[in-house]
């Protein structure tokens, strides 16, 4: 079996990490993984994730096998985050899922199951992993220009690409903080994306993977809502990675939103049915946590709001700088796009002289984690930007 096992390089993104730890220079700077990292460059444990373990663990009563659905409450309140509130709460079905990333692969496999044929249009550039992802429950995948024009996103060039897209395809859009560019739509664009939906008969899947890190939790899902009051049909993968800075926890859901309500059992049977035939049910732990933060939403969302506060002050003081050193107007755009990720103006070869000659870390098509970025580090980033893009 093992002569026929065929090679796979290693994941570029985890060659690189190997090489910015073996860098020995005192002063680089990792802008690659796309992590939350405070002004002391950590990713911490939200206090109030601390405070709701303990609480599990002096409660803790059993570790009983749970649904195949997970965690009931948490489920419903999820739902409840994603949609507001909204009546659109009893036309929803919910699972807790492995992140945002079991919740990708979950749906995916679930249109696989009843629309093999129907293609996926992903946005270009895109998640690094929504392709692997959606190749891998054997769907396939095409993509649509996502650029900027004049600091917006270039809706008319979306549209262009998706001419070709026929009824009953799926587009897949990042429900916020587009990763990697950064660019989102503006609720007019969303609002397009809603009706050109409508016109083509295009099913919108939503990976909400940032949900309150580019703006408040109710603004970041404001598109996704006006989605859902639309259209006969949304697909919802969410995650709590990143929201609650639960990353190794593994939390996340996916829903599917319907009109056509007779179909929630059904549609939560055959969900059921994919994750029992791969991990069986969701780790209890996460959600467990997730839902003690849902209870109580105030103290989380002041912390969540100091990581956003966090982003959003390196994104302006990044800006700042540009402004005063005078720099090319492709790098301003930087100060006002959305979550931690933005995509430089940079070729594969700039990203290598940025790594080799400034210790300046980001993935080769130029996406850099701005929640990397220190206080004291904004003005050597601005600075070496300047250089690489002048050079
Ligand atoms: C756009 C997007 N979707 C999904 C995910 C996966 O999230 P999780 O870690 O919860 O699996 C990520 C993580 O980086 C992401 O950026």
């Amino acid at each position: 079996m093992l002569k026929n096992l065929p090679q796979r390089e290693v994941d570029p993104l985890w060659c690189l990490l190997d090489k910015f730890n073996a860098d020995q220079r005192k002063n680089k700077i990792d802008l690659i993984v796309g992590v939350y990292r405070n002004e002391s460059g950590k990713t911490p444990v939200m206090q109030v994730v601390q405070d709701a373990e303990q609480l599990l663990a002096n409660k803790a009563e059993s570790k009983s096998y749970k649904q195949l659905s997970g965690n009931t409450k948490f489920n419903r309140q999820i739902a409840q985050f994603l949609l507001g509130d909204n009546n659109k709460l009893d036309s929803q079905c919910t699972i807790q899922t492995v992140g945002g990333s079991g919740a990708l692969r979950v749906l995916a496999d679930f249109i696989f199951c009843s629309s093999r044929n129907a293609i996926i249009w992903n946005t270009d550039p895109g998640y690094i992993n929504h392709r692997p992802i959606m190749e891998a429950a054997g769907l396939k995948i095409k993509s649509f220009r996502w650029q900027q024009k004049h600091g917006q996103l270039n809706i008319a060039a979306c549209f262009a690409d998706l001419e070709k897209a026929k009824k009953g395809d799926i587009i897949l859009l990042h429900g916020c903080c587009h990763n990697p560019t950064g660019i989102d739509p503006t609720l007019e664009q969303w609002q397009a994306f809603a009706d050109y939906c409508q016109y083509k008969g295009l099913i919108p899947f939503i990976d909400m993977a940032y949900q309150g890190f580019g703006e408040s939790p109710e603004e970041d899902a404001a598109g996704l809502r006006l989605f859902i009051n639309q259209l006969d049909l949304v697909l919802v993968a969410a995650s709590c990675s990143k929201n609650m800075g639960l990353y190794c926890e593994r939390t996340g859901a996916a829903m599917v939103i319907t009109t056509n309500t007779q179909q929630l059992h059904n549609i939560r049977t055959v969900l059921e049915r994919i994750t029992r035939a791969s991990y069986s049910m969701p780790p209890e732990h996460g959600a467990a946590i997730a839902s003690l933060l849902f209870d109580n939403i105030k103290p989380w969302f002041d912390e969540l709001s100091a990581c956003r506060d966090r982003i959003v002050n390196v994104r302006q003081a990044l800006g700042n700088i540009f402004k005063e050193l005078n720099a090319p107007t492709s790098l301003h755009i930087i100060s006002q796009q959305k979550g931690m990720f933005s995509l430089l103006p940079l070729t594969a070869e700039q990203m290598i002289i940025l790594r080799e000659e400034f210790a300046i870390y980001g993935t080769s098509n130029g996406r850099i984690n701005l929640a990397g970025l220190q206080k004291s580090q904004v003005r050597t980033l601005a600075e070496a930007l300047i250089s690489v893009v002048k050079s």
